[in-house]
């Protein structure tokens, strides 16, 4: 979908005049009333036989934009021979994710299993996702973070110096490039910080791009050659695999074998390899480890990245917006990098995000399996039908978001957000799944975007074209070319404590 002034955008508006009120304003916590017939869902239009592969496949969410526009919040596609229901309400995708017992994960022939196994992400069966989550879900609370913030910060200071380094001031640079450099240095400080530079070759934005790329297509084309033939694509993906288990393993080895840190776990590793069951005081086994530290960099660096991209696109667009957060951020923040309670101060930047999230929610599609046949909305689904919920959509649903297309951090003003309908705004999903780094995302989110707000200003280069361009995350296709204009020095970043 190209993407024009985001607050003209091309498609048409979506929002009826004076649908939902004054922004922020939700509608009351009541889910429309369903269709009344149990028949399949609308179908959108599509081709003989391939049906709707080939849109998908150019673009899957103007895809789904132009059927949830023609057909409305429930729809039916086809990919060749599988089934898929498009929900763009908040109301339907509200019972799609708290019902687990009838919308499950997708099964074994996810291609996303390819690289993360069976993580919390992939993970299919409910039984050893639960055990898991339960163990996982103390490493993630807000007060075990803060131990993790050290090492947000010592990353945010690297970038920062790596930035005066590398760009003079005026120069044009890649925006979403560096927030992937310094995403990726954060989730690999916090998951391994000793071992961090050996992580570096292997977990290369490019091999990743590779690894999920790869995965992606596979999921919206089931005519794709199967795994096991020598493809060239074939063989690229297996070798970045390979070099990623071989890391992960000996990595896992040899922290087994060196014991518990003294002193307590040192980063995430420390603590998945002390997490035990409470029932049976088991942990995890090597293949779970590996899985589940994959998973978390797959799901848990470039979906802060793109946002904080698209947030410093939004900010270049608006120069008021930009203002109040310069100012917000030259009132509070004395030193160059914040601390925790520096951040607390400063709850503008922290809307900036969140409203970025909305425009461009990072992880937008979030697809579930019917484990058996049900009515949806009024609507027949059978079982074994893929069900996406699209939050590119609902993020703008006319029933609860008036002038979507607007960008405008007061939606999560503390008053705009009271009484929203709850499933309105869901960036990091609902129900059982929700996402388990919701606080880490907006603790690294927040302090990034103060660091490098007191920093520098950064202008779009108006010749660069903006185009967002889904794969598993919303990416902008073509980059994010900015120029960097420098605000205010730092004074010298503080040496690393690690790589
Ligand atoms: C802006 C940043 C992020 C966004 C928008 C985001 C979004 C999401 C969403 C929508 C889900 C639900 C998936 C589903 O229901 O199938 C999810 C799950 C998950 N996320 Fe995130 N995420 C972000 C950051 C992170 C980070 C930083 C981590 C780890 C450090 C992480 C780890 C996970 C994991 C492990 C799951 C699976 C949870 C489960 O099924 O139990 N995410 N995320």
């Amino acid at each position: 979908m190209a993407v024009g002034n985001p607050s003209t955008p091309p498609t048409a508006p979506m929002a009826s005049p004076g649908a939902a009120g004054s922004p922020g304003a939700a509608a009351p916590d009541t889910p429309a009333a369903p269709a009344a017939h149990g028949g399949p869902a609308p179908e959108a239009e599509g081709l003989p036989v391939l049906g709707n592969i080939v849109d998908f496949r150019k673009d899957i969410l103007d895809a789904m934009h132009r059927g949830w526009q023609a057909r409305g919040d429930l729809v039916r596609y086809r990919l060749g021979p599988v089934v898929v229901h498009g929900v763009s309400s908040p109301e339907l995708a509200g019972e799609v994710l708290t019902d687990s017992g009838t919308y499950g994960k997708l099964g074994p022939d996810n291609p996303l299993r390819l690289i993360l196994g069976e993580g919390l992400l992939t993970s299919d069966d409910h039984e050893s996702w639960m055990r898991n989550r339960r163990m996982m879900q103390p490493i993630y609370s807000k007060q075990a973070l803060s131990g993790m913030f050290r090492a947000m910060a010592d990353a945010t200071a690297d970038q920062l110096a790596h930035m005066e380094r590398s760009h003079p001031p005026g120069a044009e640079v890649d925006l979403h490039g560096e927030m992937m450099r310094v995403t990726l240095d954060i989730v690999s400080r916090c998951m391994f910080s000793t071992d961090v530079s050996r992580t570096r070759d292997k977990l290369s934005p490019e091999a990743v791009d590779v690894a999920v790329n790869y995965a992606f297509d596979r999921l919206q084309n089931p005519f794709s050659p199967p795994t096991g033939w020598p493809t060239p694509r074939n063989r690229r993906f297996q070798q970045v695999m390979d070099g990623l288990d071989g890391m992960m393993y000996g990595i896992i080895e040899e922290r087994r074998a060196a014991g518990p840190p003294e002193g307590g776990a040192n980063d995430l590793l420390d603590m998945l390899l002390a997490a035990r069951d409470a029932d049976t005081g088991e942990g995890m086994s090597d293949r779970e480890l590996r899985d589940e530290i994959i998973t978390t960099f797959a799901a848990g660096h470039e979906t802060t990245a793109v946002t904080l991209t698209w947030a410093f696109y939004l900010l270049s667009r608006h120069r008021e917006v930009l203002r109040r957060a310069q100012e917000e951020v030259d009132r509070e923040l004395s030193d160059a990098l914040p601390t925790v309670e520096d951040l607390a101060r400063m709850p503008y930047l922290l809307q900036i995000f969140e409203e970025a999230l909305r425009m461009y929610p990072s992880a937008p599609i979030v697809p579930r399996l019917t484990l058996k046949d049900t009515v949806l909305g009024g609507h027949h689904v059978p079982e074994g039908s893929r069900v996406l919920v699209n939050l590119f959509n609902i993020h703008r649903h006319e029933r609860h978001w008036a002038d979507p297309e607007r960008f405008d951090p007061d939606h999560f003003a503390a008053a705009n957000k009271k009484g929203r309908y709850r499933f309105a705004y869901m960036p990091f999903g609902a129900g059982p799944h929700l996402c388990i780094g919701k606080h880490f995302a907006l603790m690294e989110a927040h302090l990034l975007l103060a660091a490098l707000i007191r920093r520098y200003e950064f202008r779009h280069v108006p010749s660069h074209r903006v185009v967002n361009h889904a794969t598993i995350t919303l990416r902008p296709k073509y980059g994010m070319t900015m120029t960097l204009h420098e605000r205010r020095r730092a004074p010298r970043p503080a040496a690393t404590t690690a790589g």
